[in-house]
Order: C-alpha cells, then structure tokens, then sequence
C-alpha cells in the first residue's frame, strides 16, 4: 500500500486543457460531481510505453458522459493525445492512467443544466491490484449483499462514478471478512461481477461467462473473450445462477486493473487455477504488449 497520499504524488495532471502541477490538481468543495456522483471515469493501463485500447476507453468515456446526459468538451482524439502526451512527461512506460470527467460549480441543486463540464487525466504507477502471491494462488471472493441494479433504476452501461458506491460497500464488507474481493449478484440473482472486473467460470474445458446486460461489457471481458476464440475455446455468454458455481473447475476475473485473475474460492464454492485460467492470464499478458515490441523479439 503507498504510504503517500494520492494527493501528494509528484508530476503532473492533465486538467481542462493543460498541465498542471499534481498538487494543484484541485476542484473546489462545491462541485457537483462530488455532491451528486455526476462523474464518470475510466481506468486504463500503459504497457511498454502504450496505453492498450485507449481509443476505445475514451470513446467509452464519452459514452458513459452521454449516457448521464453531458458531452465532455474534448474530443476523443484530443483525450487520446493528452493521454499519451501526460504518460510522457511523467516519465512513466507500465503505468495505470485514470481520466475523469464531472460537472462543476455554477449550479448546486439537483440541477445543473449549466455547469461546466470538466475533464482531467491522472497517471501513476499501480503495478498489481490484487496481491501478487494471492494472485498467482488464486484469490477469494465473499458472496456480496448489494445487487448490480436494473437498467430501469441505473445508468448500468456508464462507467458512472455513483454506480461504484455498491462496489466500495461491497469490497469493505469482503476484505473485513478476509476476502480479497466480492461476487455480485443481479437484480434479478443472476452472477453478474466482482466490485471492478467481470467474472468467468470453466467447466468441461468451455468458457462459461454472464451477459453483460446490466453491468459493464468490459474491454478486458470482450479481449479475453477473443483469446479464448483463438485458442479455439468455447465462450458461452449466457445467464449463471449462484447454485451452479458448485459445478464449475475454474474461475477468474478481468479487468483493466485486475488483468487476467484467477479466483480459488466464491463463498463456500472452491476452484482450482486451471491450464485455462493460466493461458489467459499469459494470453493476456502478451495481447497488451505493443505490436513493435512483440516484434522485435
Ligand atoms: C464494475 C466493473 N466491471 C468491469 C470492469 C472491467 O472493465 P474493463 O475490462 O474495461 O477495465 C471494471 C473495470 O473498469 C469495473 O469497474
């Protein structure tokens, strides 16, 4: 865990347009982004000196401002260049990279028709989510008491900073426990994900994994997903009840932060981390490595 704050790292952060000192990064207490979760973010990860599927983050970005309602006043190619321009000057090649977008100050009621939308980037260095050691055995997970929400009561297709309440909830009630990390369930008790990656079982040697029609379609869900095709492994996106995780082999995790994890233990449910698990997890590792680098071998 840094002992630093976030707070107080050094460098830079990209913020409305320009490069600010990281300790100047700062927005006034009465924001309504902060009030009232209007925010939404991305986490993104930077391997050998490029940010694997930026554009596609960004434009996710976009969407998820769309879907609450607010355009971010720069375009999808100039975030793409801030992006790369800020892994630069913080000198970094293997880095995790957040932006963020929010509404400001000009209004503090419910609503804020006419405030300023706002976008900043933060780079810093976060090797491994989960635990390495744990990683590699496999990591716990408790079964979480919050549900991931219909579509009719959330906005669940944004990356939308209110929707990762029920997440932090649920991970503090995990790791009080001992878990690494929790299952959630769906509105209607369907296995829907972790608190920040997706989830996917093994049975049989075929890839079992839920829909993502009420939680997000991961980046990292659908690369794996493409992996897996071309190991010639069968994926099959389909509903998974809680009962049947009694049946499953194998389980992992993906997420931009998280990569490739596997999972040993879902409540009283055990896996083993399988040859399936652990190609992905190599799969993976090598996908995210640029193309020149991978050539050059
Ligand atoms: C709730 C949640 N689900 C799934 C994911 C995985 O998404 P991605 O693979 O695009 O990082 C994340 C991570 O961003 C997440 O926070």
């Amino acid at each position: 865990m840094a002992s630093v704050p976030f707070d107080q790292l050094d460098g830079f952060i990209w913020m409305n347009g320009e490069f600010v000192k990281w300790a100047d990064a700062k927005i006034h207490v009465l924001t309504h982004g902060l009030h009232y979760a209007s925010a939404v973010f991305e986490g993104e990860r930077a391997y050998g000196g490029e940010i694997f599927k930026l554009t596609e983050h960004t434009e996710r970005l976009h969407e998820s401002a769309r879907i609450l309602g607010f355009t971010i006043p720069y375009s999808v190619v100039e975030i793409d260049d801030a992006c790369r321009e800020l892994l630069k000057k913080q000198g970094f090649t293997d880095a995790y990279v957040r932006p963020i977008a929010w509404r400001g100050s000009e209004m503090m009621g419910v609503s804020a028709q006419n405030n300023r939308i706002n976008c900043a980037i933060a780079i810093w260095q976060w090797p491994s989510y989960f635990d390495p050691a744990q990683k590699l055995k496999g990591i716990r997970l408790d079964m979480a008491e919050y549900r991931r929400p219909d579509p009719r009561t959330a906005p669940s297709k944004s990356k939308a900073a209110g929707l990762y309440m029920i997440c932090t909830l649920s991970k503090h009630a995990a790791e009080s426990k001992g878990y690494a990390d929790a299952l959630m369930l769906d509105w209607r008790g369907q296995v829907a994900e972790a608190t920040g990656a997706n989830v996917f079982f093994v049975k049989d040697g075929k890839i079992h994994t839920p829909k993502p029609d009420c939680f997000l379609d991961g980046i990292t869900r659908r690369t794996v997903i493409d992996l897996a095709k071309r190991r010639n492994l069968e994926v099959i996106e389909r509903v998974i009840m809680p009962e049947e995780l009694e049946n499953f082999e194998q389980c992992f995790l993906t997420g931009t932060a998280a990569e490739v994890t596997p999972v040993s233990e879902v409540g009283p449910y055990s896996f083993t981390v399988g040859e399936i698990a652990k190609t992905l997890m190599e799969d993976y590792s090598v996908e995210v490595q640029p193309r020149q680098a991978l050539a050059a071998e």
